[in-house]
């Protein structure tokens, strides 16, 4: 383990985000003809011009296909894609830039871990273990593996804070689990789980863990080694950068050991017709010509997170958060739903008599833009009793005024639905 992670801030400066808000052009815009207040953030955040412009100059400037011309286009284009491993293993304090597989996103990553690690380890009747707060992407894979193997899924319970109990974490564990999968901020409760604690647990039992890291990388400082885990991942277009790319890491030896997830060019070492031998990781991953120009986007997203601070977007975010939980626990008739002591810049809500899909249209009408449904986390409604709930979450963007914006969207929809 690194003594210092690189990701230390030396400051405890606050972040100015109405000057922040300025480096995103779409923010700029009215929104039926009122100051846009962006609150979901969680489902995509929005993109500064020096990431939209990163990916256009590669384009307008050095595009070209990687790692296979001896001209200087694609070799600029390749040193450019390949620079962006050592952002990805300093943003997470990963240990090695070999260890940084670029996925299309959390979904792959785990879809990726599911098939080329845990598969071939899996028997009919070993068991995986997951929470009941996971997004569906850290559901389905393991269902389907489940399906395909005779396995099954182990889950641990929330509690009504929207919290899991780590003992009873480590009590379902058994001789037969094989994996764990969990993640680290809810996307819909908000809570923070104690990953180092869940990790420790699952290592002590001989358990390797994956963290889905998709909601917590864009909020808060990620330190891979301190939380000790064997697979961690995320998707840039949370990170303020392009949709449709991300990044797993994971630990060499187990990556090394894995084989392909997809196979074609650029993931070989030598091809006969009678045999391959497949390079090594990452490149064993990224089979075919991968998104060049939004892996060198997604590397501007992270210089420009990591200038900002991620620490100081984690104090930002909790204080956005306090101010937002005390003016919504004052309207009559909302019930927050999660409520987790260690909890994120997320607030799931319902409001007695209006529908979350009603709220949200009409608070677009009012400017404000926030996510309506099941968040891709149908357990968690379940387990509420809730079909829905109406929920706004916060970017570096985001101030005081826009959590007044949702308040007074929410005094709108109580006024049309009584
Ligand atoms: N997982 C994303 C969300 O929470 C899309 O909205």
């Amino acid at each position: 383990m690194s003594a210092v992670s690189p990701f230390q801030e030396t400051t405890d400066k606050p972040l100015d985000a109405e000057a922040l808000k300025r480096d995103f052009p779409i923010l700029q815009q009215p929104m039926s003809g009122k100051p846009l207040a962006f609150l979901d953030s969680a489902a995509s955040a929005q993109t500064p011009e020096r990431v939209i412009e990163a990916e256009a100059r590669v384009y307008r400037e050095y595009y070209a296909n990687i790692h296979r011309g001896v001209y200087k286009l694609s070799q600029q284009a390749t040193q450019a894609y390949e620079g962006v491993r050592a952002k990805v293993r300093d943003l997470i304090n990963a240990p090695d830039e070999r260890e940084i597989v670029y996925v299309r996103g959390t979904t792959e990553a785990i879809n990726l871990v599911a098939h080329s690690f845990v598969r071939p380890r899996l028997q009919a009747g070993d068991e995986i273990l997951i929470t009941e707060m996971e997004h569906h992407s850290n559901i389905v894979p393991w269902q389907v593996l489940a399906e395909e193997t005779g396995a099954h899924l182990v889950v641990v319970p929330i509690d009504d804070n929207g919290e899991i109990d780590p003992a009873d974490f480590s009590a379902r564990i058994s001789e037969r689990t094989k994996f764990a999968s969990v993640v680290h901020v809810s996307n819909v409760l908000g809570t923070i789980n104690p990953v180092e604690d869940l990790t420790r647990r699952a290592h002590e039992r001989g358990v390797p863990i994956l963290v889905d890291g998709a909601q917590a990388v864009p909020h808060r400082p990620v330190d891979v080694q301190a939380i000790g885990c064997d697979f961690y991942c995320f998707s840039a277009h949370k990170v303020y950068g392009p949709s449709g790319i991300g990044a797993l890491w994971g630990r060499y030896e187990l990556l090394a050991d894995m084989p392909p997830y997809q196979s074609g060019g650029d993931m070989i070492r030598y091809v006969t017709l009678a045999k391959t031998e497949y390079a090594k990781p990452p490149q064993r991953f990224e089979a075919g010509t991968p998104n060049i120009a939004g892996v060198i986007a997604m590397g501007e997203g992270i210089d420009y997170l990591r200038e900002v601070g991620p620490a100081a977007v984690a104090r930002h975010e909790q204080a956005l958060l306090a101010y937002a939980n005390e003016r919504l626990s004052q309207i009559e008739g909302l019930r927050i739903i999660g409520n987790a002591e260690n909890k994120a810049g997320v607030i799931s809500f319902v409001i007695d008599g209006a529908h979350p899909h009603d709220m949200g249209t009409i608070m677009d009408q009012e400017g404000v833009a926030i996510r309506a449904g099941h968040h891709c986390a149908q357990p968690v409604m379940d387990h509420f009793g809730l079909a829905a709930t109406a929920r706004a979450s916060f970017g570096l963007y985001n101030t005081e005024a826009d959590v007044d914006a949702l308040v007074r969207g929410i005094d709108k929809v109580k006024e049309l639905f009584g």
